[in-house]
């Protein structure tokens, strides 16, 4: 298959790198892009501008900020694009639904768990809708596993259903640990936390100093994210608030944005001592 990639990040380069394994012709398109994803896309033939993209391409993936995946999808309508149209990014179910009316049949619904997959058996791509298995195929030979969604539990947007479920608990997990850290800085008492920690929840203060330095440099990304687990909570009559304040919380940690890895404690420094005096 001719397959565009949108866009070569993190994820997105992994994702190229599996169907370059299955002997898939892969590109992307520069436009607008950083000098970072140029880097990533080494590896993959280049088009200066998304309609030079589109017109080659008989499939492309969406792998982009989940905030920007509705953008991302207009911007290929405007294209004119007549092939497939996968969005494997961490979006609502309502969002892949609005995405799908905007491409029509040859939509294809996809959520990615696991890191950027560079090795097998660490990271699999879900796919729903029709088209689920096709997509699924093509992706023989990778280090990424692509799963097809039975059909019985399919309404066409399973994949970012399960996506959403699976990131409500592992990302917001993360958020609530930095907000009870930024909680008790705030108050004056973690040292004590961490000392009653230590006796009781042992192991806690490692892993919000792991889990800091794991996030500080993603989590303007992830503040987008929060806010589709909100909606996805909300679409369902479930209460969406814990999520709508995970996304704030990232969102206060937006500075750390391609940054080497930041410290527990400046990370609560941004938390804490942030304006809120709405100006
Ligand atoms: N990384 C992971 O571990 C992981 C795990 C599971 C799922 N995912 C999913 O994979 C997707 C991408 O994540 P990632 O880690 O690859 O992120 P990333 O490293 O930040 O890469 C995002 C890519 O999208 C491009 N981009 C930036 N702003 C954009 C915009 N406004 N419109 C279109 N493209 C834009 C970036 O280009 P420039 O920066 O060059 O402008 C970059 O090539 C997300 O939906 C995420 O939920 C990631």
């Amino acid at each position: 298959m001719r397959v565009g990639v949108l866009h070569p990040g993190e994820m997105g380069a992994s994702v190229a790198a599996s169907l370059l394994a299955g002997d898939h012709q892969v590109a992307w398109s520069s436009a607008g892009r950083s000098a970072h994803s140029r880097t990533r896309a080494a590896a993959l033939q280049e088009f200066p501008q998304l309609d030079d993209l589109a017109a080659w391409a008989e499939v492309l993936i969406s792998v982009c900020p989940p905030a920007s995946a509705l953008a991302q999808a207009q911007a290929v309508r405007a294209c004119a694009f007549e092939g497939f149209y996968v969005d494997a990014n961490a979006i609502a179910p309502a969002t892949a639904v609005e995405i799908s009316q905007l491409m029509g049949a040859a939509y294809v619904d996809g959520g990615i768990i696991g890191p950027p997959a560079w090795r097998a058996g660490t990271t699999r791509l879900y796919l729903s809708g029709p088209h689920a298995a096709t997509v699924a195929g093509w992706f023989q030979g990778g280090a990424l596993e692509a799963i097809a969604l039975p059909h019985a539990a399919d309404n066409g947007v399973a994949a970012s259903a399960l996506k959403m479920a699976y990131a409500a608990y592992t990302k917001g997990h993360s958020a609530l640990l930095l907000a009870v850290n930024a909680l008790a800085q705030s108050s004056g008492v973690l040292e004590s936390l961490r000392t009653e920690w230590a006796q009781s929840l042992p192991g806690l203060s490692q892993r919000s100093e792991a889990t800091a330095e794991a996030i500080s440099a993603k989590a303007w990304r992830f503040a987008g994210e929060m806010e589709q687990i909100s909606a996805t909570f909300a679409e369902c009559g479930l209460p969406a608030e814990f999520h709508s304040a995970a996304a704030e919380l990232y969102a206060r940690l937006s500075e750390f944005k391609d940054q080497p890895p930041a410290s527990l404690d400046r990370l609560l420094e941004a938390l804490v001592h942030v304006d809120n005096s709405g100006s």
